[in-house]
């Protein structure tokens, strides 16, 4: 796993990098570090007890061509359709700010407001809920500024962990979670790693 360092974000673009530095890695469980989780979940089955101690959710969802990708890293069979419905209502249930990340006519019926963002480079929509829209360019100004307004943030499609990281080292927390139990083994070597010290 030597070069997870250089993969800080898990993308069904960069497919080769990916298998290469993730095939070797054994899938985990669970991750805990003073106070922040990270584990192993489908979110097509909805969001567990973990994710009420949050203040704000952030994810960024798999886009739908990168569906089949992420299956076949996981192992596991979700459709496109149902995780993305489910995180939205799921969301809706818990009454608590959320902004996700997607594509152009993604399912997220509750949403109060969509915007436009950047996330590497490329455009996406944003799909606000029970907060107001950012005028911000980037995916990562947004996360680094909702670090320094919230205390804990969630994230169920957490990939290599970038929204919890940014909350980290702002001395803040995050509970995540991915179905690729690969994605919370990268997580844990990359904050052993960086050897952040939370205050
Ligand atoms: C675009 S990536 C997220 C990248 C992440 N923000 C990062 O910093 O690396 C989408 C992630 O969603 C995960 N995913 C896809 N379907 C899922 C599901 N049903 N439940 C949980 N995670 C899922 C994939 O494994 C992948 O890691």
């Amino acid at each position: 796993m030597k070069t997870v360092c250089h993969l800080p974000y898990h993308s069904a673009l960069k497919r080769s990098r990916e298998e290469s530095s993730t095939s070797e890695a054994q899938g985990l469980d669970r991750y805990e570090f003073r106070g922040n989780i990270a584990f192993q979940w489908d979110a097509s089955r909805g969001l567990p007890e973990e994710y009420k101690q949050c203040d704000f959710l952030y994810a960024e969802p798999p886009f739908r061509p990168g569906m089949k990708f992420f299956n076949e890293m996981s192992g596991i069979e979700s459709s496109y359709k149902d995780v993305l419905s489910t995180i939205d209502s799921e969301i809706h249930r818990l009454g608590k700010p959320a902004i996700i990340i997607n594509m152009k006519k993604a399912p997220m019926v509750h949403a109060d407001h969509v915007g436009d963002l950047e996330l590497n480079g490329d455009p996406v929509k944003a799909y606000y809920y029970q907060v107001e829209p950012v005028s911000l360019r980037t995916t990562v100004q947004v996360i680094n500024t909702l670090a320094k307004q919230y205390k804990c943030v969630g994230d169920f499609c957490c990939g290599f962990g970038g929204t919890g990281l940014r909350f980290l080292r702002q001395g803040k927390r995050f509970v995540m979670s991915d179905y690729n139990g690969k994605c919370i083994r990268v997580i844990k070597e990359l904050i052993e790693h960086e050897n952040i010290s939370q205050k």
